[in-house]
Order: structure tokens, then sequence, then C-alpha cells
């Protein structure tokens, strides 16, 4: 295992000429334990833990231990957990609803959309994650038509939309980024496409929300979910859903719970009251503790700033990308930083997972997904931190594959 010091060799004398990010990267990279043993490249998965975001969840559990519950500190805790979310995307906190994972929010989306007229297809890119495409396609046994809009080299192009979305469109399903190669898809012309053809859309932020500047009012968005244990900095266990307010009316999710009522504590068993904000979009219980973890990452976004994060993981996204075709590398999908979220994603030979347990030898924290390892830093990254990734890198591909030590690693991984 690695041991450096956590401030990270930002401000020497052979760096001083270097780019640095607006905001003090030493004196955040000190709120980071795990950056004292490992360099974590693996945003695009799970972001390391921050001593604020572990504060956050002691303050839930010292609050269940010294009052033995605290419901309304904890609903306003949820509550609080969405204003921040609504500030992040430029929303109202009344437009957004908390589900427990980006699938339940979509397949609260999809439940409640009428498909008894002629729009009743979705479009679909082959980008989306393979659980938001899940969920369309077990509509399909309530009439949904599923079309697909292709991935091509990693990337995905808008003239594949023009020729998928038609009159016969309810929705476009389109990712903001794409979990596999870190593409970034203009939602703003995707949006703009749907809407003049009729159509509504749908957008996952997960892969760049805390890393991309979000707008859904300048972007015209009508949908958009995003979960918090990437760029957010949060845990598994919460989402949020973004709603057009204009469109709440008619919509009428089939997953629901008593937090989806105008009234959850009227306890009227027989009425299907429907709350007149995203909150209809609410099911059960609130995951709590999420949402304290969830709204202290995200305000340590707010506070450092999108705009400054943009710029300085775009800094790093290139220093990967020709790092990366410097030794070698086979880069899966664009090398535009422009274009990109921070993950930078190169084609491994044999299985990706044994790649990224080499790597965690090594002292990175990589994600493997299918035939790629992805190397997702954030805003507290060096770099030297990505020179150093591509490195061992290097060494896994040269010298640990062709040593046989993929057979002796634990293979498996997460998203
Ligand atoms: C873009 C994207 N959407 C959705 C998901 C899955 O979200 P959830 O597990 O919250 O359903 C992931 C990965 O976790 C993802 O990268």
């Amino acid at each position: 295992m690695r041991r450096e010091p956590a401030t990270g060799n930002v401000q020497t004398a052979d760096t001083a000429a270097q780019p640095r990010p607006r905001y003090d990267l030493v004196a955040w990279r000190r709120r980071i334990p795990l950056l004292t043993s490992f360099i974590p490249m693996n945003n695009c998965s799970q972001a390391p833990q921050l001593d604020i975001t572990r504060a956050a969840a002691e303050a839930y559990l010292d609050s269940w231990n010294d009052a033995g519950m605290d419901w309304d500190a904890w609903m306003a805790e949820a509550h609080r957990a969405k204003e921040v979310f609504a500030r992040l995307i430029n929303a109202s906190p009344d437009e957004i609803a908390v589900s427990s994972s980006v699938s339940e929010a979509t397949a609260s989306l999809a439940g409640a959309l009428d498909l008894s007229g002629a729009r009743c297809k979705v479009v679909v890119s082959e980008a989306e994650f393979p659980s938001v495409g899940h969920v369309w396609l077990a509509h399909k046994k309530f009439g949904l038509g599923v079309d697909w809009v292709p991935v091509r080299e990693g990337t995905v192009h808008l003239d594949d939309y023009e020729s998928a979305v038609d009159e016969h469109t309810l929705l476009v399903s389109a990712c903001h980024g794409y979990y596999q190669s870190g593409f970034v898809q203009d939602v703003t012309a995707i949006a703009r496409l749907a809407h003049e053809r009729g159509a509504m859309v749908y957008v996952d932020a997960y892969q760049t929300m805390g890393v991309e500047p979000i707008d859904v009012k300048a972007m015209d968005i009508d949908f958009l979910a995003s979960g918090n244990l990437k760029y957010l900095l949060g845990v598994p266990g919460i989402a949020f859903l973004y709603v057009r307010p204009e469109l709440l009316e008619k919509l009428h999710p089939a997953v629901t719970g008593w937090f989806g009522r105008e009234n959850p504590f009227a306890f009227t068993i027989k009425e299907l009251t429907w709350a007149p904000t995203a909150a209809r979009f609410d099911t059960g219980t609130p995951p709590v503790i999420n949402a304290y973890i969830s709204r202290a990452g995200m305000e340590v976004i707010e506070e450092i700033g999108v705009d400054a994060i943009n710029e300085w993981t775009r800094v790093l996204s290139a220093r990967l990308v020709e790092g990366g075709l410097a030794r070698g590398f086979s880069l899966h999908g664009t090398g535009d930083p422009r274009r990109k979220t921070p993950s930078t994603a190169f084609l491994c030979p044999g299985d990706s997972h044994a790649v990224e347990a080499l790597l965690r030898r090594r002292g990175v924290i990589a994600a493997a997904r299918g035939p790629v390892i992805r190397l997702a830093p954030h805003f507290y990254s060096t770099l030297e931190e990505c020179d150093a990734a591509l490195d061992a890198l290097l060494a896994v591909l040269e010298e640990d594959l062709p040593a046989g030590l993929a057979e002796h690693v634990h293979k498996g991984g997460h998203v």
C-alpha cells in the first residue's frame, strides 16, 4: 500500500507552473482520510468519504441514540437534502422527489406515464445504465414500445435521435453521462428535438451531477434523476427525481406510498390523494441516514462550486487521455474533455475486474466496467495522481498480467 502526505504533491517548485484549481486543493485533500493510503480514481462508481460526510452519518446515529427517535428532525433533514439537490440543478424543492435508487425513480416515472394515447413509445439510448433500460422494457407488458438509439464507439449521435423520435414517441430517455465511456450527451439538443416532436425527455444525470453544470430550466428537461454515491460524494440508498411542475397534474405513479399523499398523516386508506408537488413521487419512509450524508456531500460540491470542479476535472481528464495514449492504451469513447465526464475509460485485455484488483494492489482504486477500466478523478485529485495511476495501469498490463497475477486476485465489483 502506498503512503504519502495527505496534501499530495501540488505546491512544489516542479509543479509551480502547472495548472491548479481555483479552490484550496491542499485544504480539501486533508478532509479525505483515504488519500493517505490510496489514489481514489473510482468516482464514477463511489466517491471517497470526507470527514464532513462521516460527521453527517454520525449526527444521525447520535440523534437516534440520544433521542430514541426524532421524526420531525429526520423528515426536515430529508427535505433539506431535496433543497440542496434542487439548488444544484436550478430547481425548487417542490419539484424534487426522493427515492432509494435511480432504478426506483425511473420505475416511479414509468408507472406514472399515460400509455393510452397514440404516443406510447419510449426512445432509449443504448448508453443508459442497464437498470434504466430494464425499467422501460419491464413496462412493455403495459403497452410501452421501446426503440433504441445506438452507441457507436463509445458515443451517441444526435442524428440517431433524429431518426428514432417520431409522432409515437412519448418520452426520450437519455443519460447525461455514459457510465462506460464517460461520453457527455448534449441533453439540451436532445430535449429540443424531443419537444419539437411533441415528446418529453428524461435525463439520468448520475454520472454528471457534481462535475457538469446542470440547469433543468435552461436545458428544458422534463425529468431528471440522480443518486449520490458518485461525484455527489454520498452513499448508496438515496436518489432524487426532478419533475417539471407543469406535468405533475397528469402524473399518477403506480409505484407509490404514504409520503406521496397530499397529507401523509391523514391515514385515509381508501383515498388516493396526490401531493400537488413532486412529492407525489415520494414513496415510503425516506432513507434518513442517507439523506444526512447526501446533503453533506452535496453541500461540499456547492461550496467548491460545480464550475470550478468542472474546470479542474477537465484538466485532469486531458492529462489522463494524453498520458494514456502516450503509454499505448486504447481509449474508449471521446478524448475531448469538454464532451466527457472526469471518467476516462481504457479498453482492457481480458478481465477488467482483474485489472481493477491488481491496480488496488498498486495503491490505485479504479473502476472496471465490461471491457474497460475507468480512471475517474474528482475535485481533490492531482495531476501527479493521474500520472501515478497511469503508471500503475501500465505496470499491471505489462508486468502483473503477463506474470499470471490475475489468477490470484479477487474478482467482483460494482458500477
Ligand atoms: C448513469 C447511471 N444510472 C444509474 C445507475 C444505477 O443507479 P441505481 O443503483 O441507483 O439504480 C448507475 C450506477 O450505479 C449509473 O452509473
